[in-house]
């Protein structure tokens, strides 16, 4: 046994967060390389807004039997992952960093890919892949984090169970559209 205590005292507790308090919610108990994870983020932050400009252009876009249903799905996609986009951007800002939107990088730094696709079995294909490669990339994220920072990295497990169901919506979406022959 050691006599480490579990938890840390309150006199030390108190006197820690008066130190360095410009940093907001940083403080010196954050377990995590601060610098890399804000870095992991703006890649996020970066795939997000290439998933909503694609999923916005397969809105408008999608022709066809199914066009409707389909474009509304689009939509409804294009609208959760700019939600994502502001989640993060608001956690690189709360970590002391700065969301980096500049548009020349973006598609440099996404993980995932703008594809326009040629149809609309084209674009459900592609946004399928898309949304795997967010799956694969924030389940590495959060396995990078553990514990060093629970609120990032709960909030990366909020985004990776939607990107999911987007998944599982898209993959859903490419059955009916192909069973139908159209
Ligand atoms: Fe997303
Ligand atoms: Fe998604």
């Amino acid at each position: 046994m050691t006599d480490k205590p579990f938890l840390t005292d309150v006199k030390t507790l108190r006197k820690r967060a008066r130190q360095h308090i410009e940093q907001g919610a940083v403080t010196p108990g954050y377990q995590a390389d601060r610098d890399t994870v804000v870095k992991l983020l703006n890649d996020a932050l970066a795939t997000e807004i290439v998933c909503v400009l694609r999923y916005k252009r397969h809105y408008f876009m999608a022709d066809g039997i199914h066009a409707k249903s389909v474009a509304d799905e689009f939509l409804q996609h294009a609208n959760e992952e700019q939600m994502h986009a502001d989640r993060i951007a608001q956690r690189i800002v709360q970590l002391g960093g700065e969301p980096d939107l500049a548009p020349d990088s973006l598609t440099a730094r996404s993980h995932a890919e703008y594809k326009e696709g040629e149809n609309l079995v084209d674009m459900i294909r592609e946004n399928l892949v898309a949304e795997r490669i967010a799956i694969d990339s924030y389940a590495e994220m959060i396995r990078y984090i553990g514990d060093g920072d629970t609120t990032t990295r709960r909030l990366l497990e909020d985004v990776l169970g939607q990107e999911e169901e987007h998944a599982d919506d898209m993959k859903t979406l490419l059955e009916v559209v192909l069973k139908s022959g159209k």
